[in-house]
């Protein structure tokens, strides 16, 4: 469904139509310099052929050090595994990890390839809804309330795409009380958003909660953080029973990311992160106009997101499903937003706002031309 909004969008682009869309899930930045030097550095270097399928041995010693600084996570680099996005981490990790009969906890709204990778390992996805009322996070007898017998997996993502909520450390603890009394519960934590934060919200991993740390699977990547989504470079940190099973996997699937392309990774989490900074600077100005503009629309309305960089607009009361919302904001005022039905939560739709303030500005006066006519 998100595809094909965007697909949709892009056709009318070509056509000539000027379209706002928001429906990026990527930074509108450039590669920072100095990553693709390192990348171009280790090309002339002749880092160009069959590297570990793990990874290369520099990278996944620097992310260990980065989850032991930033995290608290005291993994090794043999407990590491570079993969092509931290979507290949999420599905290497749901292959081996999951049997046929499982169960998988989905808070709803949700990253939209988690329930399509855990019924392609034969799992089934069972999603807990949220509300705005709790800020769209699951509570702890939510959790405690679904969990069986046959519970494997958590998946727990904070801070979210697609609502941009994060979990205050209190909320992961709680969240992590709850899995420590199932032993059998696992959890896979994706942080690929955890650098993007706002209003001096901190990020806590849930796996260096010491009575889970080992039953905590963590996935992570440099798209978001460092604006390298054509890279494909992410990671996983878990157990090294895990960590071998998905490295087995790999080799055999895809074998290790593009060589040169983790040099660059290694600059990034090695050299200045100055450019992070400017793309916060500039994600913050958007949102507050973003959340400032959209309190002026009658009809909808949005909580106030801490992380990531969307914004979870609330359309119920206007009375449409989202897909058709968005095909007309899409069709008719040439807005492209994605449809919250794609993400398990029909009445809200989902704005990034990786874009140009400019846009943003034109974007969200056709959007409330739209909403007037809906009143
Ligand atoms: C919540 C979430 N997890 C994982 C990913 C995958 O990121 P990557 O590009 O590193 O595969 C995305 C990308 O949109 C995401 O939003």
């Amino acid at each position: 469904m998100t595809l094909e909004i965007s697909a949709k969008a892009k056709a009318m682009q070509t056509q000539g139509i000027d379209i706002c869309s928001f429906s990026a899930g990527e930074p509108d930045f450039d590669t920072p310099d100095h990553i693709k030097v390192a990348a171009q550095k280790a090309l002339d270097a002749g880092k160009t052929r069959y590297g570990p399928a793990a990874g290369e041995p520099e990278l996944r010693a620097a992310i260990a050090k980065k989850l032991q600084t930033d995290n608290q996570l005291h993994w090794e680099a043999q407990n590491i595994i570079v993969t092509n996005g931290g979507k290949h981490s999420l599905y290497n990790l749901m292959t081996v990890l999951i049997e046929a009969g499982d169960e998988v906890i989905i808070p709803a709204p949700y990253w939209v390839s988690y329930p399509e990778m855990v019924k392609l390992a034969g799992g089934t996805p069972v999603i807990v809804p949220t509300t705005a009322e709790t800020d769209y996070k699951m509570t702890p007898d939510q959790l405690a309330a679904k969990i069986t017998p046959q519970t494997k997996l958590l998946v727990f993502n904070s801070p979210s795409n697609p609502t941009g909520s994060v979990y205050t450390p209190e909320e992961v603890k709680a969240i992590a009380a709850v899995v420590a009394e199932h032993k059998q519960v696992y959890v896979v934590s994706d942080e690929i958003y955890e650098q993007i934060l706002y209003g001096g919200m901190t990020h806590l991993s849930i796996g260096a909660v010491e009575a889970i740390r080992d039953r905590v699977i963590i996935s992570n990547g440099f798209a978001k953080s460092y604006a390298m989504t054509g890279w494909r470079i992410g990671y996983a940190a878990a157990t090294l029973e895990l960590a071998q099973a998905m490295i087995k996997l790999q080799s055999h699937a895809t074998s290790n990311v593009c060589t040169f392309a983790q040099y660059g990774a290694i600059a990034a989490l090695e050299g200045t992160q100055a450019p992070l900074g400017t793309m916060m600077v500039a994600f913050t100005e958007r949102r507050k106009y973003v959340l400032e503009t959209i309190a002026q629309i009658p009809g909808i309305r949005c909580n106030t997101p801490m992380g990531a960089f969307y914004v979870w607009i609330d359309i119920s009361a206007l009375g449409l499903p989202s897909l058709e919302f968005c095909d007309r904001l899409l069709t008719d005022h040439h807005v492209a937003m994605i449809p919250g039905v794609a993400f398990g939560q029909d009445g809200c739709v989902r704005m990034s706002y990786a874009t140009s303030l400019e846009r943003i500005e034109l974007g969200l006066e056709r959007l409330s031309q739209f909403v007037g006519t809906l009143g």
